[in-house]
């Protein structure tokens, strides 16, 4: 009786090219494109890795892909133009694609460390600071403004962004907010003490400084969006850099500029750091004289036009995206707007 053998299918990565620069890499049976790139050096922009912040957006120039799920931050339209999120991209064919290539971030490996809480600090009412140590052997090089992930036992991740600069690596600083009914941000509140033993990914992102631009720059920062913006400010004046930097701080009431002082200090002491903080809802025992509403509509009333300035804007999603939709009619080049948008994890 002849015997019949099912060979498995045999799968040849597909070759993706990146239009601009020719770098070339290849992507594995059921790799996304962007997991693919991080795996072998090379940077590509993103941020949440779960199709809901944008920041990997870009053109599928020849090729064909396809995803796993529908990405959430594509929509009919961007794709009929052709966009795709390489986030969540298997290519089905080789690719060209079009979107800008990192080269700085792209020798920092991204790695799992096992951390230990050094110190469990409250901010504010809702906000906790975490500093985590890793151990004696171990340093996690990172680019101001790049977050972690804590890998929970069941796997699932949670980012936060580091809040101290990378010349201070002997530590790891995080702002965490409370988020009501949130898994792990409530195990931070409750059950979080020190010594307790974590585990993290990093560094991950693409939401640091560009230090080939000489542009002014404006931080659009939401709550604990201050955190990156934090480091990013004292890896500047660490480097003396020049440039005119202008924070813009949104919160809701005062009791949650969580460290207001501390952002007033940097502006007092150097002139080319200007702090503007925003409340939207000011409380009657704030006695709060200083700027009220929404805190992108405050760099509309200060700047004319953005031409040549660069943004970086962190903090909850509604905020970044309504600054990039405010500030592009006001002349920013959208390739000049940088944005960390704090996404929540796609269990
Ligand atoms: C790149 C990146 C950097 C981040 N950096 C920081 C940071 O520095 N500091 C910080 O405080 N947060 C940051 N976040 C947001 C943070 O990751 C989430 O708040 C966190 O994952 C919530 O986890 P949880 O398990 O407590 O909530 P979950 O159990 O995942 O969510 C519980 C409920 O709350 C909602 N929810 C979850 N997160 C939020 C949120 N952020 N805002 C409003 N509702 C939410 C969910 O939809 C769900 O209904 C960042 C996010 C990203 C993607
Ligand atoms: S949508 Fe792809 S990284 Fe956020």
């Amino acid at each position: 009786m002849p015997r019949f053998v099912i060979k498995p299918k045999s799968f040849m990565p597909h070759q993706v090219t990146i239009a601009a620069s020719g770098t070339s890499f290849l992507v594995e049976q059921d790799e996304s494109v962007l997991d693919a790139a991080l795996r072998q050096g090379i940077g590509l922009p993103y941020g949440c890795r779960n199709g809901l912040c944008g920041n990997c957006k870009g053109k599928v120039q020849s090729g064909k892909v396809h995803y796993r799920q529908p990405p959430t931050a594509l929509s009919v339209d961007d794709e009929k133009h052709g966009y795709t999120l390489f986030c969540h991209a298997i290519p089905d064919t080789d690719l060209i694609i079009a979107i800008p290539e990192i080269t700085t971030s792209t020798e920092l490996p991204i790695k799992r460390f096992p951390a230990k809480v050094g110190g469990i600090t409250r901010l504010s009412h809702d906000v906790m600071r975490i500093c985590l140590k890793l151990p004696d052997a171990m340093r996690m090089q990172f680019l101001a403004g790049q977050y972690i992930d804590f890998i929970l036992k069941d796997g699932r991740r949670r980012s936060f962004s580091i809040a101290n600069p990378p010349h201070e690596d002997r530590h790891i600083e995080l702002h965490v907010r409370h988020i009501q009914g949130g898994r792990f941000t409530g195990e931070v509140f409750d059950h979080m003490h020190v010594n307790d033993i974590v585990r993290i990914e990093g560094p991950l992102g693409s939401f640091f400084l560009r230090e080939n631009s000489t542009q002014p720059v404006i931080f659009l920062a939401g709550g604990t969006g201050m955190a990156p913006i934090a480091g990013i400010i004292q890896y500047a004046l660490k480097k003396r850099l020049q440039r005119e930097f202008y924070v813009y701080w949104g919160v809701r009431s005062a009791e949650d500029l969580y460290m207001h002082d501390q952002v007033q200090a940097w502006a007092n002491t150097h002139t080319n750091i200007h702090y503007v903080p925003v409340l939207s809802d000011p409380k009657p025992e704030d006695h709060w004289q200083g700027r009220t509403g929404y805190v992108h509509e405050a760099v509309l009333q200060d700047f004319d036009t953005l031409a040549g300035y660069d943004i970086y804007a962190s903090g909850p999603p509604a905020m970044v995206y309504a600054g990039r939709d405010a500030f592009l009619p006001r002349g920013l080049d959208p390739k000049f707007y940088y944005s960390d948008a704090f996404e929540f994890s796609n269990d």
